[in-house]
């Protein structure tokens, strides 16, 4: 019936009717039609209401989602969650949209992928200005993209029962467990859901994955170019952050109580617009960020985490294959915020992050010289050194704490770890032209992003080489979640990407060729896993009473 359905839509296509509405869905909140694809390849069901937030539940878990009687319209994907850009405060509380696209070939239930966002959780969506759906398609798996709250709404954190934090992370829960209970009727597997993203997604994915009420709502994940165990990803300060958001409010108190009343009253605009003023040289200075915290254990309240991430994976033990992966030169992306003030800055204090716990001032300090001695000589940290610069960003936020969580999850899961590391340079190499830096070899933060994604805001035509890269992309990464292996022995890639084991992290390296190899950089691997097995601070990390 539904088949029958299907060949209609492909007839009328055929004839030019564009736009057509794709065949409905019925799901326990009602009944959805979507629309066709362009091509007639794949159905898109857009911006369906997965949970539902107002000023009553900020700051808080969201409610589940409404119903509705007759057939709800889902091709409007222009939903985002409040956030401030460059043309001023975009987005609406009520954000908690979810979109679907599923190839139009019968053959089901298909293997699902979920992706969550990046954007330092402040900003983006789930939208096709990034997330175009159309390279994945090509893979028969399902495609799931979706909004949660971002900033202040996502992220204050209080440790009390109004404002627990990490809302915006109890979004994406309720998401995928959106996902458990309504993919069937997509021709969705349900037990065969993959979770990716990238940056503050791949955070999100790497929190989701140490979390223990995210049981059985997932069984692979792929993690690109951002870890929950590096130094930016959990926020150690949250009040401090809170106190600088009211002070730009006008309001000068540290009364989580005081704050929490402060800000559910106000527009949620005016909100959002209240980010505190960085100063220079302060971009992965993370308590003045919104992020996710480690919650207190309150009464009534489903936390996400209660403790570090690292603790937690510590004793990891979920059966779920994970893929692993970063760039080249991640550290592009970081280098475009610098300015010589900012370099000098770095230079004269230490360089660390506030996850290593040192004995002494002056053995912080002295490390922190051992580091600056590996990486810049005797040079003073200026732009005249810059390539060494963006390196160590690359190895010190990036590389090395995803190797350092891989050899982590090694020791106690049963299921395989696939790593990658992505040095291709091409025409869809997205954030290194944006950021300046074209000329430049290999791959900056989120460069694999758009040889996955046919993202909107990058409609240039693609080169035969490019698309080399899309196909190999895409089919790995959906390999990967048909199949826990990005290479099955079914597969035509002219490679056989190898697991890592316990012994030892094999990586694929990504770039016009593709090949399995080593460590990469060891000499500085070597460096930054001793300290961090030394100095990793494990305990201490709010400054709210728990
Ligand atoms: C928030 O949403 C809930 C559930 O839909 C509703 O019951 C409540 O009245 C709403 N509150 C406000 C302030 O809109
Ligand atoms: C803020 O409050 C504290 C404690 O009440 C007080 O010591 C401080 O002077 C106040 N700061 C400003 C700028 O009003
Ligand atoms: C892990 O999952 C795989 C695939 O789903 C299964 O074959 C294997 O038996 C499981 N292993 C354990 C230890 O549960
Ligand atoms: C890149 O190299 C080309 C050719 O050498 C040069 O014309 C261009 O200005 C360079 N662009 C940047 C951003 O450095
Ligand atoms: C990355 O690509 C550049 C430019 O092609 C090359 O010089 C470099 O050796 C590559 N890095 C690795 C680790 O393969
Ligand atoms: C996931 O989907 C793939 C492709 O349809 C299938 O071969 C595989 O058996 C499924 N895995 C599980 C665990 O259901």
């Amino acid at each position: 019936m539904k088949c029958a359905k299907r060949i209609v839509l492909f007839t009328l296509f055929a004839m030019k009717l564009v736009d057509q509405p794709a065949p409905e869905v019925k799901i326990e909140q009602g009944i959805l039609s979507g629309k066709v694809s362009p091509d007639g390849s794949f159905f898109e069901y857009l911006g369906i209401p997965y949970a539902t937030t107002n000023s009553s539940t900020r700051f808080k878990a969201p409610l589940p989602p409404p119903s509705w009687e007759g057939v709800f319209k889902a091709t409007d994907e222009t939903y985002q969650c409040p956030q401030t850009t460059l043309v001023g405060t975009l987005g609406t509380e009520d954000c908690l949209k979810i979109n679907v696209y599923v190839p139009a070939k019968a053959r089901k239930p298909r293997p699902v992928m979920v992706f969550i966002h990046g954007g330092t959780f402040v900003i983006g969506n789930g939208g096709k200005g990034l997330y175009g759906p159309e390279f994945l398609m090509r893979q028969d798996v399902i495609l799931v993209t979706f909004n949660y709250r971002l900033g202040v709404l996502g992220f204050l954190c209080l440790g009390i029962k109004e404002a627990p934090g990490n809302a915006g992370l109890k979004d994406q829960i309720a998401a995928l467990r959106w996902v458990q209970k309504n993919i069937a009727a997509f021709g969705g597997d349900p037990e065969n859901v993959t979770i990716f993203g990238l940056s503050a997604g791949a955070v999100s994915v790497s929190i989701l994955l140490a979390s223990k009420s995210t049981d059985g709502l997932f069984n692979k994940a792929i993690i690109q170019s951002g870890v929950s165990t590096a130094s930016w990803a959990i926020n150690r300060q949250p009040l401090f952050t809170a106190t600088l958001i009211a002070k730009e409010l006008g309001y000068n108190t540290t009364d989580p109580k005081e704050i929490y009343d402060l800000f559910s009253k106000i527009d949620y605009k005016n909100l959002i617009a209240a980010t505190p003023i960085k100063p220079e040289g302060k971009y992965f200075d993370f308590q003045l960020l919104n992020y996710p915290c480690v919650e207190n254990v309150i009464e009534g309240e489903e936390a996400v985490i209660t403790d570090l991430p690292y603790n937690l994976l510590e004793k990891f033990n979920m059966n779920v294959s994970i893929m692993f992966g970063t760039t080249s030169k991640e550290g592009l992306m970081l280098l475009a915020y610098d300015t010589e003030e900012s370099l000098k800055e770095r230079d004269d204090k230490y360089i660390f992050a506030p996850d290593l716990e040192f004995k002494s001032e002056e053995e912080a300090e002295y490390y922190s010289n051992v580091v600056k001695k590996v990486y810049f000589g005797e040079e003073k940290i200026s732009f005249k050194v810059r390539d060494m610069i963006h390196q160590l960003y690359t190895h010190m936020y990036f590389e090395m704490p995803n190797l350092l969580e891989t050899e982590l999850v090694l020791n106690t899961t049963p299921a395989s770890v696939y790593n990658y590391y992505f040095n291709y340079s091409g025409g869809r190499n997205f954030l290194k032209y944006i950021n300046g830096y074209r000329n430049e070899s290999g791959a900056c933060h989120a460069d694999e992003l758009m040889y996955v994604f046919k993202g909107l805001a990058w409609p240039f035509p693609i080169s035969k080489r490019d698309q080399v890269m899309v196909d190999r992309m895409t089919e790995m990464f959906a390999n990967f979640a048909k199949y826990g292996d990005p290479t099955p022995s079914t597969s035509e890639l002219p490679i056989k990407w190898e697991p890592s084991t316990k012994q030892e992290i094999k990586l694929l390296y990504i770039d016009e060729e593709l090949k399995m190899g080593p460590i990469p950089n060891p000499k500085y691997y070597r460096l930054w896993k001793d300290i961090y097995s030394k100095y990793r601070k494990r305990d201490k990390v709010n400054d709210f009473k728990t």
